[in-house]
């Protein structure tokens, strides 16, 4: 598989997260609190799976590849789209800090919990739509198939270094992350 395929794939599994954290957010203004349960393990998976795993290939081996190559040119996007992970990082660390008001209940909590996890998901849905639509298709028109390879080879090199793959582990997470928001669905009799 290519880089961009790998990426492409690797968003698809970032967008079920996305799409499990819009529907917590239905839940908490419908005052249903997903337990803390839940958000340990998206919080998990966003440290495990988004960060390490994907994050790490696009800025450490794609985004600075290409800033290299074409000094200057593609700077202010690649500038944009290492923000926009760092301001996702910065909204799940601040969700994380009010999980334990959180739990106990407490209302300026709760709100900031909803705050941060819909800001999350808006972020990296345009993020996500700016890397498959467009920057995607801009960086394989100005890289060569050699290129290409070459940065594959990378990827592959770096995920050897991390050991075993966290595909698995990670879908197994947003599963049973998926199952409990699913058990707060009123049940049909
Ligand atoms: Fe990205
Ligand atoms: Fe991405």
């Amino acid at each position: 598989m290519g880089i961009f395929a790998t990426l492409h794939k690797e968003h698809i599994l970032i967008r079920e997260q996305l799409d499990q954290m819009t529907q917590a957010v239905g839940l908490i203004e419908e005052n249903k609190l997903p337990p803390r349960d839940f958000f340990d393990k998206s919080l998990e998976f966003g440290r495990t799976y988004t960060n390490k795993h994907h994050h790490f290939k696009e800025e450490y081996l794609l985004f600075s590849q290409l800033a290299q190559k074409y000094e200057g040119s593609i700077d202010a996007v690649v500038e944009k789209l290492r923000n926009q992970h760092e301001l996702g990082q910065n909204h799940l660390s601040d969700l994380s800090a009010n999980l334990g008001g959180y739990e106990r209940g407490e209302s300026e909590c709760v709100s900031k919990v909803r705050h941060h996890l819909s800001e999350f998901v808006r972020l990296m849905e345009v993020h996500i739509f700016a890397e498959d639509a467009v920057f995607f298709n801009m960086a394989k028109e100005l890289m060569s198939q050699e290129e290409q390879d070459a940065l594959q080879s990378g990827f592959e090199a770096y995920e050897n270094g991390q050991g075993e793959d966290p595909t698995p582990r990670c879908k197994k997470i947003l599963e049973e992350a998926r199952a409990i928001l699913e058990s707060m669905k009123p049940q049909e009799i």
